[in-house]
């Protein structure tokens, strides 16, 4: 009886281990640093291993980043004779299990990127056919993420295939991180959890190159529209399971306060954190920007809770996210031309969230507010909250009971 005990025991450990819960992958958003941003296929080892060593140096790495991506080409323009991607030869001569081993030997996780289709979006083998080798190929590299992309996949049916891709992955016993990459177009939102631990939710945040940025400005097409798309959907993410509004841009070429506002809209959006700038050659205000550990700590919060617009007039936005414990975070942001001051009266507001259970009455109920950019305590909720904001910059607050 006994005996029979201990394996019952054992086989429930074993399928436990095997069925490897969302939760245990992403309980917050998954942080990293990905190639497409900035190089788009225009990636080898020797450029990708200065980047590895300037994710530690930076401090990125000890600021909680922990993936690092290779996106699309990396690969041959074609498989092997016995039906196998490779990595390009010229652009990876050792291989991709020896720059997997490198990326993993200073204490970051690797990983790498696919499509759905018959090719990928820059024309590389693509998956559809051989899901189950290729998850095989990839955990033989040892691959913690996937990165699965959805072009040249006509006919095929989204979550199908990423179901398929998902059991794949399973299948092969290692733990790997699938991000659904879908740009929203069959509400992933609402069967995603089932496969991987994020979707995206939205088409590219590009202009990748930092010339059009820089000429776009703020790119409201971007960074603003890829906003005003997810409240609606909030209600989707939760811990393990996130909506992606795609990978960042900070150090891209916008100004600093549209960095600054766009770091800040993702944390508050539990979104993954997907660095996606020259890591080698970044400036000190990009530095300072994504190494924010009292920001981060927002996007990273346990609670796993997607901020929520709260109000909008004459170009001031405030969004608020709920976070654990009670505490709360509240992002002004001056979408306009022109720099404005807030008023801001707690005690004539009440912030109820039914996603989060949250119901605030700031008359009632006083906190302490802290300004996550200046890293400074600034009073209570008991008083009017006043400051100007330039142009396109935010102020982050947290307010702690
Ligand atoms: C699509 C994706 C991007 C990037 C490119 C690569 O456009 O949405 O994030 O992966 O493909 O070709």
């Amino acid at each position: 009886m006994k005996k029979l005990f201990t394996s019952l025991v054992l086989l429930l450990m074993s399928a436990q281990t095997f069925a490897q819960k969302s939760e245990d992958l992403a309980p917050t958003p998954p942080m990293g640093w990905n190639t497409w941003n900035i190089f788009q296929t225009k990636i080898d080892e020797p450029l990708l291993k200065s980047m590895v060593d300037a994710y530690v140096s930076s401090g990125m790495r000890d600021a909680g980043y922990t993936y690092f991506v290779l996106d699309d080409g990396w690969m041959g323009m074609e498989r092997d004779a016995n039906g196998q991607l490779v990595a390009d030869p010229k652009k990876f001569p050792n291989g991709m299990k020896a720059f997997a081993d490198y990326v993993h030997s200073k204490g970051m996780k690797f990983g790498i990127y696919n499509c759905a289709g018959t090719k990928t979006c820059a024309g590389y083998p693509g998956t559809r056919g051989h899901e189950y080798e290729d998850a095989r190929l990839y955990a033989s590299w040892g691959v913690d993420y996937l990165k699965f992309d959805w072009c040249n996949a006509e006919g095929q049916n989204a979550r199908e295939s990423y179901m398929l891709m998902s059991k794949a992955l399973k299948a092969t016993g290692r733990p790997i991180v699938f991000s659904l990459c879908e740009w929203g177009s069959n509400r992933p939102w609402v069967w995603g959890a089932k496969a991987g631990q994020l979707w995206r939710t939205t088409g590219d945040i590009g202009p990748y190159f930092a010339t059009s940025l820089t000429k776009d400005g703020w790119t409201p097409q971007n960074v603003l529209s890829i906003l005003d798309k997810q409240d609606s959907i909030r209600q989707y993410a939760g811990i393990g399971h996130w909506n992606d509004p795609d990978m960042l841009e900070v150090g891209n070429g916008m100004t600093v306060a549209e960095d600054r506002s766009h770091f800040s809209i993702w944390c508050m959006l539990a979104a993954p954190l997907m660095a996606g700038n020259n890591l080698h050659s970044m400036s000190e205000d990009t530095k300072t920007i994504l190494t924010n550990k009292e920001v981060i700590a927002i996007n990273q919060d346990p609670l796993g809770v997607e901020c929520f617009k709260y109000y909008e007039f004459d170009g001031i936005e405030i969004l608020v996210k709920p976070l654990a414990k009670g505490d709360l975070a509240v992002l002004f942001i001056n979408r306009s031309d022109r720099s404005q001051t807030v008023n801001f009266d707690w005690a004539a507001h009440i912030i109820q969230d039914k996603t989060s259970n949250t119901d605030v009455d700031f008359s009632k109920t006083s906190y302490k507010l802290r300004d996550l950019w200046a890293h400074k305590d600034v009073g209570t909720t008991q008083k009017a909250f006043r400051q100007t904001i330039p142009s396109h910059d935010v102020v982050m607050l947290k307010l702690s009971k």
